[in-house]
């Protein structure tokens, strides 16, 4: 049985329009400078009606499953706190759409932005278990706050998938973890709202507890300490808050780093979260294909320290290798050209997209077509969601 295990590929997608934090701070008649440098964020996705957690979903796996040995998929786990239905998993439909083996299970998990570490860990344990076999795990998600909150301008979308194998090419997750769970309000979304209700400055401050405990739980596993680390993945609800979460572990672990040194740990994971904005479960590991695919400097052999926090709450601490050669199976320049590619919204359009009631059944409601990627929604007859390949 190999012991080795992790991400072999990585890959997302985002929506087809973006928002200018900009455009809504001269809105708000306020700084820009708020959300540019405040909150380090620029802009956020805007999932159209045609887009949801399936079609960012498909098109993120997509590029994973085109060999041959996508039959080696064993199981898909699908991470998301943006359900479709109560009861079918959404993975369904994207096992679908790729053609996936009908020999495959598939789930899907909720704890919030947690889940996808979650479906990660029991995808390592899986593999663990059947060297063989392949684990395609997906985190989609879209994050909608009320308008004229802080949260606002936290909003965003996207899905990242991951595909698991024994002997991974990116890099080898670490069986040690540290974990930290309470039970408080946050951060919520009850079944009948569309938007989440969020105690903003008393989800910052869990979230940095979080962080202290679930790694003096990691140290009472791990052999690795701060200074093993080369670089750090946090769950990013926005940029600022890994540079605060950054500073806090710094602190814990009395480092003679300089701020300077610090920042270089964690710059290259805000890259693609400072114009895409919260994607929730996707968020830190849109982090992780961040730091690899802008890091100038070759990460292999080199230790990362993952972050990751739920609200609610969940926080879990663990540890991977960047494998050698890793820079080989990335797919950078898709990254930047879908990126490129995106449409910016006038704070008009952003008001009518977000104000769009939602599709539902019947066939007068044509779903305009908006997205520019391979998969969308097309329509919901008889309470049937019917997505198409482009
Ligand atoms: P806010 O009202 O923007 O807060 O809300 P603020 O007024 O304190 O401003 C933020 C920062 O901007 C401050 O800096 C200001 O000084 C600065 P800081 O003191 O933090 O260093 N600032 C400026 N800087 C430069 N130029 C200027 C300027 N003006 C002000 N002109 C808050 C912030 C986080 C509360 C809000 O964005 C929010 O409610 N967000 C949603 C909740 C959230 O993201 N929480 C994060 C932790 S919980 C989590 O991560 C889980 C989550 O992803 C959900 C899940 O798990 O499912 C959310």
């Amino acid at each position: 049985m190999s012991s080795v295990v992790g991400i072999d590929q990585i890959s997302f997608h985002t929506s087809n329009h973006f928002f200018d934090l900009r455009s809504l701070a001269e809105h708000q008649e306020t700084d820009p400078n708020k959300y540019y440098e405040g909150i380090g964020q620029e802009k956020m996705g805007m999932a159209a009606h045609d887009e949801d957690i399936v079609t960012m979903a498909a098109e993120a796996a997509y590029p994973l499953v085109q060999g041959d040995d996508s039959a080696a998929i064993s199981s898909l786990l699908f991470a998301t706190e943006t359900g479709i239905d109560q009861s079918k998993a959404a993975g369904i439909y994207v096992h679908r759409l790729l053609g996936l083996s009908n020999n495959c299970r598939v789930v899907e998990l909720k704890q919030a932005c947690f889940s996808a570490t979650a479906a990660l860990q029991m995808a390592c344990a899986l593999v663990a278990r059947q060297p063989e076999k392949k684990v395609l795990v997906i985190a989609s998600d879209i994050a909608r706050y009320e308008l004229n909150t802080p949260g606002e301008a936290t909003q965003g979308c996207g899905a990242v998938a991951m595909l698991v194998t024994a002997n991974p090419r990116l890099v080898e997750i670490d069986p040690e973890v540290g974990n930290h769970v309470e039970d408080v309000m946050d951060f919520w979304r009850p079944n009948y709202r569309k938007t989440a209700l969020v105690d903003g400055k008393y989800s910052t401050k869990i979230y940095l507890r979080s962080l202290k405990r679930a790694w003096e739980n990691f140290q009472a596993v791990s052999s690795l300490n701060f200074n093993d680390f080369s670089h750090f993945c946090y769950h990013l609800p926005f940029s600022r808050m890994a540079q605060k979460a950054h500073q806090h572990l710094a602190k814990v672990n009395k480092t003679t780093l300089t701020p300077e040194q610090l920042e270089a740990q964690i710059a290259d994971t805000l890259v693609y979260n400072r114009i895409i904005g919260n994607s929730y479960t996707a968020s830190m590991y849109i982090g992780l294909a961040s730091l690899l695919e802008n890091s100038a400097e070759n990460l292999a052999g080199q230790r990362i320290g993952f972050f990751s926090y739920g609200s609610g709450s969940v926080a879990e601490y663990f540890s991977g290798k960047v494998v050698s050669g890793y820079e080989a199976h990335l797919f950078t320049a898709d990254h930047a050209a879908l990126l490129q590619a995106r449409q910016p919204l006038s704070y008009e359009e952003y008001i009518h997209l977000y104000h769009a009631p939602d599709p539902t059944d019947g066939g007068e409601h044509v779903i305009p077509v908006s997205t520019k990627g391979r998969f969308r929604l097309a329509s919901i007859s008889h309470h049937k969601r019917e997505y198409v390949a482009l």
